[in-house]
């Protein structure tokens, strides 16, 4: 595990856009697995510079992490409109090489298999993005999901719901109950993940996560196992790690 500490969001957006972009560079035809909410915002308008200044993203196959359940693709707060708002329509990955669960499909379990298969038909992720949610969950993988778990129909934690209720007009209530979410061994099974976090309110699951217990009760603590895994993180993310972690770097 790598541990990269920038003193503000912008210079860790910047960051993650040159390990995508070096990526994509490196293997113009790469797997990407995406993630949503506001983390990734600086990284995604970052790559959208860089291909407004030539990264050709033409061969790039992408996988979300996740989507609501029985929310329609063209929902304003559904994660297929932010891909499209915040990424897709500004860059040049052919539309049928982006995948996103289908929250709406009529048979859950079988879009559950079609998209663990699609994945798998691509050849695997290449370099997975993860955002952490306050209870340590990743994509949607809330605490006491088993670490072997693929994609799945997830019911949504309170704490998620409250979390994500500025995109359903400020009410928890109107926020799906459920969602699908590519698993954690999915997850687990990406080459290489960038973890991004920033601000105050992730510092003490960010510690947990990288110094604490691997355990499921803290679901991003099991990226401990993984042999190629960068966390960046802003100064006030950074704030509870203990100051002598061998993996630290500060940028
Ligand atoms: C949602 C997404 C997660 C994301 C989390 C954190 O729950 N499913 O993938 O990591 O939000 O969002 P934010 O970056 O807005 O704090």
């Amino acid at each position: 595990m790598q541990i990269l500490v920038f003193p503000e969001r912008k210079s860790l957006s910047l960051h993650a856009a040159k390990m995508f972009a070096a990526q994509i560079e490196a293997v113009p035809e790469s797997v990407l697995g995406l993630a949503t909410g506001s983390t990734p915002l600086g990284l995604y308008q970052e790559l959208a510079l860089q291909h407004r200044e030539g990264l050709n993203l033409s061969g790039v196959t992408t996988f979300n992490l996740d989507e609501y359940v029985g929310i329609d693709p063209d929902h304003e707060a559904s994660f297929n409109q932010f891909m499209k708002t915040n990424l897709f329509q500004h860059v040049n990955i052919p539309a049928a090489q982006t995948d996103i669960p289908r929250g709406h499909a009529g048979d859950l379990a079988a879009e559950c298999s079609r998209y663990e298969q699609a994945i798998r038909n691509a050849g695997g992720i290449d370099l997975q993005l993860l955002g952490i949610g306050h209870n340590g969950h990743i994509g949607f993988n809330e605490p006491n999901t088993p670490f072997e778990t693929v994609t799945h129909v997830v019911t949504l934690a309170a704490k998620t719901r409250v979390a994500n209720a500025r995109y359903f007009g400020a009410e928890p209530s109107q926020v799906p109950e459920k969602a699908i979410s590519a698993g954690i061994k999915t997850i687990m099974q990406a080459k290489k993940i960038i973890l991004l976090a920033a601000g105050e309110d992730k510092a003490e699951t960010v510690a947990a996560a990288v110094e604490g217990p691997v355990t499921t009760s803290l679901p991003a603590s099991v990226l401990q196992l993984h042999p190629q895994v960068w966390f960046l993180l802003d100064t006030d993310a950074a704030g509870k790690l203990s100051s002598n972690n061998p993996d630290l770097l500060r940028a």
